[in-house]
């Protein structure tokens, strides 16, 4: 059995990817330091999986534990999802992201090459394409000029493993560039727990559980066909299974290689809320706001890469995304 290294095994990509790679036949050891995520997470996962898996509360920076885990663990490859992930906390507190974003990645590619660990596969984002200078996104779309030091310190993250990799040709990195995961496991067992919702998915979901009374739609005059930001949404179960995809991709393939996971179409906000409210069977409260800035109007994937190189594409729909994300909440109204 191979076993795998997840940083931010406790957060909501990193707990999803575990389901993912134990039910694939993988052995899992989740890296967390906790600083965003609850410990309950570790015991949803070995319920609902009926598997266990080695936990070790360590910071990703720390080099020492991470050389200790690689060597307790006989680890084959590592997913890096661990990171700082709040755009707006980004662009108050650059050097608390640009120190933690970067040195766990530089920590983390240290200790594999001293132990010759040669695989990763990285958490990065479509955020890295800036504003979108031609739809669907393609991998070959420029990247930088990121609104926010959170985007940029994807950038400079995919910068580093490029480098690293044309200094150790045996490497092989996937630099996964996420859409927009939502929903949650279908189990309504783990799911997004964040302490503030920014993103659409929870705030719509604390506006359901009554929490907030109103979701604002920010901004209803982009040049899109509703006037609302179009996204290109995928269920965080097909997100999960995109990571086991490419793990079975870097069993041969020595180099590095960024491919985008999302679903290859778009939908607007008030799209989401009519799925939404069509899973819950009533109307959800709305209010039209003026546009966050550095948004952008519509962005969605070309998602031809990620089929070619490693037969992956999304399978659930935006009806399943509804429907579980509200498993998770109705079922969890205060997260874990
Ligand atoms: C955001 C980040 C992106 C990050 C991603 C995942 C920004 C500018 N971008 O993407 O860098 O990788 O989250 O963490 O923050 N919306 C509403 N009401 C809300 C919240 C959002 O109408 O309360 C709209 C937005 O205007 C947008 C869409 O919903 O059109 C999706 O927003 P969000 O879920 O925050 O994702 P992104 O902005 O695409």
């Amino acid at each position: 059995m191979k076993n795998i290294l997840v940083t931010g095994g406790a957060g909501y990509v990193g707990s999803h990817v575990i389901v993912s790679l134990l039910e694939q036949g993988y052995g899992a050891v989740s890296a967390d330091n906790l600083s965003n995520a609850a410990p309950e997470v570790y015991n949803r996962l070995r319920g609902l999986t009926g598997k266990d898996f080695a936990v070790v509360d360590a910071d990703v920076c720390d080099e020492t534990a991470l050389a200790r885990i690689i060597k307790d663990y006989d680890i084959w490859a590592v997913i890096h999802c661990a990171g700082y992930k709040a755009v707006p906390e980004s662009i108050g507190k650059p050097l608390k992201y640009y120190e933690n974003n970067l040195n766990s990645t530089i920590a983390l590619c240290k200790v594999m090459r001293d132990a010759g660990v040669t695989r990763m596969v990285f958490s990065s984002s479509a955020t890295v394409y800036g504003s979108p200078q031609f739809l669907p996104i393609t991998e070959r779309h420029p990247t930088g000029n990121c609104a926010n030091p959170y985007g940029t310190s994807k950038v400079m993250n995919e910068q580093i493993l490029t480098d690293t990799v044309a200094a150790y040709p045996d490497w092989g990195v996937v630099l996964l560039r996420y859409f927009n995961p939502i929903g949650a496991h279908p189990s309504g067992q783990i799911g997004d727990s964040p302490k503030i919702p920014l993103n659409i998915m929870p705030y719509l979901l604390q506006v359901m559980t009554g929490r907030l009374p109103v979701l604002p739609v920010t901004g209803n005059d982009y040049d899109t066909p509703d006037g609302t930001g179009v996204r290109d949404y995928l269920h965080i179960c097909d997100l999960a299974e995109g990571h086991v995809a490419a793990l079975k991709y870097l069993e041969t393939f020595t180099g590095v290689e960024a491919v985008n996971l999302g679903a290859g179409q778009g939908t607007s906000v008030l799209e989401i809320v009519r799925a939404m409210e069509n899973a819950i069977g009533k109307p959800i409260p709305t209010e039209v706001r003026p546009r966050r800035p550095g948004d952008v109007a519509a962005m969605w994937a070309d998602a031809g890469k990620a089929k070619e190189l490693f037969g992956w594409e999304t399978k659930r729909s935006l009806e399943d995304m509804c429907a579980d994300a509200w498993r998770w909440a109705s079922q969890n109204p205060d997260g874990y």
